[in-house]
């Protein structure tokens, strides 16, 4: 495995407690993404003890973190890697209590020489979270630590308030990591250096020039093992006021004085104070057929696994701009996009049956995946004789760069910033309960769930919330394959 330069990572070695080590999210990506900085020398020296309900012993847990890198490390591990990553691995499950707990990040750290810090990762469900706190608190795992919480942080705008009171009790604020690990992925923090390190799209990104913005996370996923949490949370709370409104304030928020945690984090606080309240009437709910009879879902279950809805930021450089945030489980296509239409121009030149305009307006495109891309799309001439126009696309794919081993991914980069202490790419607790307070019409008078066919793109109500628009998704277009061979 590619090894990296030191200083890139934390100074000191890390003893992380992963608490909910054996659920969905320690198996798809945590595990993995540890297992990669520790491999690839990242962090100084690591040791991982799993927490869980689950009653196993350090065996079992190695066995089941050896399964994960299987199903889902996308590189390959080698014996020699798995070898000394299984022996950093230790567990405790949480009913062996806080003595226990404190017992095993003793013998760990007993395993280093000189300083070294705690990295605590809740992966717990917002009504769990609470209880690790106090337990952690209790086993005195509080000096020398970070703590990283995961989403959905609180399920509305009084749990949030209330979650970030009882954490201070125990924890300071700069010890705390509320994470969203859409800001974690490159592509999100390259729209940051997209819009400001160049002078051509700054001076347009506003209501003068910029009619509408989608942003648009189907997901062809169903619920994995994951029908508890997801049953109680939705697609709201799972998607919308974590990820996609995380994205849209590094869309639409004003240049940070310096790429810092505290300016950043201020601009982005700025964006949520101007966003209007979520109206009920400009949100649709969806559930896809079948939900309801899925393992540990309620057969009457009002649950949504699909959402689209309007909102507005009522600022000077966006009053009027629409921006449709739309998201689900089960759609047509998995994707991740931005998609920013320009205001169309007069076409009144153009002679009739041209085709001016009649693929929407230009477009700028950000394709979220780890191997992002983007596209400006715009009408030029077709070749021969008259005036007929196409709509042609100008695109970037960071695979042509060659550059692309070098991507981490989201949880991988975020992890190595909490355990170096940077904030930058997460959340505050004012940017949190801002968000869920504009949220609070919608949780308290949700409009109804319709039902979707698996595999369509949603109920049929989200075309009338994007009228007179369309969605871009899908694409008239496919993205331009290098490889792909024809003329
Ligand atoms: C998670 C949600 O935070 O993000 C999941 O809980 C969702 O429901 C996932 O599938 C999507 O993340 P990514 O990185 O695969 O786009």
């Amino acid at each position: 495995m590619r090894k990296v330069p030191a200083g890139v990572g934390p100074k000191y070695p890390q003893v992380v407690v992963l608490v909910g080590a054996t659920g969905d999210l320690a198996r798809r990506k945590l595990l993995p993404g540890l297992f990669h900085l520790a491999c690839a020398g990242f962090i100084p020296a690591l040791r991982v003890i799993g927490v869980s309900l689950d009653d196993l012993d350090a065996d079992s847990f190695r066995t089941f973190a050896r399964k994960a890198l299987g199903e889902f490390f996308a590189r390959t591990v080698t014996d020699a890697d798995w070898d000394a990553f299984a022996e950093t691995l230790d567990y405790v499950p949480l009913s062996a209590g806080a003595d226990a707990l404190k017992a095993a990040v003793d013998r760990a750290e007993a395993s280093f020489e000189g300083e070294c810090r705690r990295l605590h990762y809740l992966s717990v469900p917002p009504a769990a979270a609470l209880s690790v706190v106090r337990l952690l608190g209790e086993a005195g795992l509080v000096e020398r630590s970070r703590i990283v919480m995961e989403k959905p942080f609180g399920t509305d705008l009084e749990s949030a308030v209330s979650l970030n009171a009882k954490l201070h009790d125990v924890f300071a604020e700069d010890q705390i990591f509320r994470i969203d690990h859409f800001l974690g992925k490159e592509p999100a923090q390259n729209i940051l250096a997209f819009r400001f390190a160049n002078g051509l799209f700054e001076p347009i990104w506003n209501r003068n020039f910029i009619d509408h913005v989608q942003i648009d996370v189907p997901e062809t996923l169903g619920l994995g093992q994951r029908a508890g949490f997801y049953e109680a949370t939705g697609a709201y709370r799972d998607m919308v006021v974590t990820h996609l409104f995380q994205i849209l304030a590094f869309m639409a928020m004003e240049p940070p004085t310096s790429l810092e945690p505290v300016p950043i984090g201020e601009e982005k606080n700025k964006v949520f104070r101007s966003m209007l309240p979520i109206a009920p009437r400009d949100v649709v709910r969806g559930q896809y057929i079948g939900y309801r009879q899925e393992e540990g879902v309620d057969p009457q279950s009002d649950t949504e696994t699909f959402i689209a809805l309007k909102c507005s930021i009522d600022n000077w450089r966006w009053a009027g701009v629409p921006f449709f945030l739309r998201t689900g489980k089960r759609l047509a296509e998995g994707q991740r996009i931005i998609s920013i239409a320009f205001r169309e121009p007069p076409k009144s030149m153009f002679p009739a049956g041209s085709g001016v305009g009649a693929q929407g307006p230009d477009h700028l495109t950000f394709d979220l995946a780890d191997a992002s891309k983007m596209s400006l799309s715009f009408y030029g001439k077709r070749p021969g004789p008259g005036m007929r126009l196409d709509k042609l696309s100008l695109q970037f794919a960071m695979r042509d760069t060659g550059l692309i081993g070098e991507v981490l991914e989201a949880y991988e980069r975020l992890i190595l910033d909490a355990m170096r202490g940077d904030h930058t790419l997460f959340t505050t607790a004012e940017g949190i309960e801002r968000l869920w307070e504009v949220s609070t019409a919608l949780l308290e008078e949700p409009p109804p769930v319709r039902l979707y066919e698996p595999g369509s793109w949603g109920p049929k109500s989200i075309h009338q919330l994007v009228a007179p628009h369309a969605w871009r998704l899908p694409f008239e277009r496919s993205w331009r394959d290098p490889n792909a061979t024809g003329s």
